[in-house]
């Protein structure tokens, strides 16, 4: 990671619109980081962090700052799976889909998921409390069908399963539980 420990990029900030008028976290961060491409991977790591995904107009500023252009940033965070191009749910729910779950029927899950949140995964709910989404395998294999709830591992997975989970949730956020 390329730090300075200066201020000695502010000079990049001449032309940053919005980092000027209000957005500190921003300023900061283009203050910590030299403006060198080899960056790009742990900038974006320090924006998802804060704004919970990566705005648009902040990989715009990215793009001038680090003179990387746009296409290649966009490229980057949406091939990796933890940067996030829309505001993120507080409940983020991810079904394997990798071979061993899906081989023990986690498309059911993951149709049971949308059935009721009434989402696409890539999706987040209205109300911002659930985002869904699909993933390759996260290493519990052995546990097929798998699904997570911020990271929180569930194996053995059943609709019955996702249904009682989806239901202590919504109870806890005083939700009706709208099961269909
Ligand atoms: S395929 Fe789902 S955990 Fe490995």
């Amino acid at each position: 990671m390329e730090k300075s420990n200066n201020n000695k990029n502010t000079n990049e900030l001449k032309n940053c619109n919005v980092c000027e008028q209000e957005d500190l976290f921003l300023k900061d961060l283009f203050e910590t980081y030299r403006p060198e491409k080899d960056n790009l991977i742990q900038m974006l790591n320090e924006i998802q962090e804060h704004y919970g995904y990566v705005p648009m107009y902040v990989q715009e500023e990215l793009s001038e700052f680090l003179k990387i252009p746009m296409a290649e940033i966009y490229g980057v965070v949406t091939f990796y799976s933890r940067f996030s191009l829309e505001p993120q749910g507080k409940y983020k729910i991810s079904v394997c889909l990798g071979t061993a779950c899906f081989v023990k029927g986690s498309q059911k899950i993951m149709d049971r998921l949308t059935e009721r949140l009434k989402i696409e995964p890539g999706q987040t709910t209205e109300d911002g409390l659930f985002t869904i989404e699909q993933t390759r395998c996260v290493g519990a294999c052995g546990l097929a069908p798998v699904f997570t709830v911020n990271g929180e591992v569930y194996g053995k997975a059943t609709v019955q399963k996702l249904d009682q989970v989806l239901d202590e949730i919504m109870e806890q956020e005083g939700q009706s539980k709208n099961v269909s």
